[in-house]
């Protein structure tokens, strides 16, 4: 199971709450994972590039959508690639109609959405978990205490002050973080990158 993209969270019938993900990374990772021989579902955010071959694709919107589509396939998969930018917050109502502008101010309430990656981390049982970390600061840190929290087996970090990583750039510069090692991979392109965390999923799943 890979999560890939961005979440959209509706605010009225024209607008919507969402972040620079394209899914290219975890596009790439579906497609090295299938190359491999793997049986691949990418639960994907709305993006526009084209499934890869070999891969059963489940489109979703919003932070929910995902986390229902993400539970129900992880059942029966060995391990989840948690690749998505899900959004950490969504509007506590979403009006029926168009929302009209009145004062210079405007006030949205927001709630916070279920983690998915800490979700399937509390049932995952046998099965394998990797996650991403996107940081701006205090990133190896930080990148541990998810590793712990979500109950990961492996994170992939990307820092944002790296050159060349991040979202839309066709190359990443990350690290591999598990209980016991660090490895920090030069900048890569994407596909490069998805290769390497192929092998460390094949690795796992020995
Ligand atoms: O806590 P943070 O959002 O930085 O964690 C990032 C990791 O958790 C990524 O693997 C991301 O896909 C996953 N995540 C998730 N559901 C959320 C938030 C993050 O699966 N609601």
């Amino acid at each position: 199971l890979v999560t890939a993209g961005p979440t959209q969270e509706a605010l009225d019938p024209v607008r919507y709450l969402t972040n620079h993900s394209t899914g290219k990374m975890g596009y790439a990772i579906a497609d090295a994972l299938a190359k491999r021989g793997a049986e691949v579902v990418l639960v994907s955010g709305k993006t526009s590039l084209a499934t890869p071959q070999g891969v059963r694709r489940v489109d979703v919107c919003s932070a929910e959508d995902m986390y229902e589509a993400a539970v129900e396939e992880f059942e029966s998969a060995d391990c989840a690639v948690m690749c998505a930018a899900v959004a950490d917050y969504t509007p506590v109502e979403v009006a029926d109609t168009k929302i009209k502008k009145s004062d210079a101010e405007f006030t949205l309430s927001l709630r916070k959405t279920k983690d998915i990656a800490l979700e399937l981390g509390k049932i995952k049982g046998e099965r394998k978990i990797v996650g991403f970390a996107l940081e701006t600061d205090n990133e190896q840190s930080n990148a541990e205490e998810k590793l712990s929290k979500k109950n990961l087996d492996m994170i992939v970090l990307n820092s944002l002050r790296d050159e060349g990583a991040g979202f839309g750039h066709d190359t990443n510069k990350v690290t591999f973080i598990d209980a016991s090692h660090r490895e920090e991979l030069p900048l890569l392109s994407k596909s490069e990158v998805a290769e390497r965390i192929a092998e460390r999923i094949e690795a796992l799943l020995k």
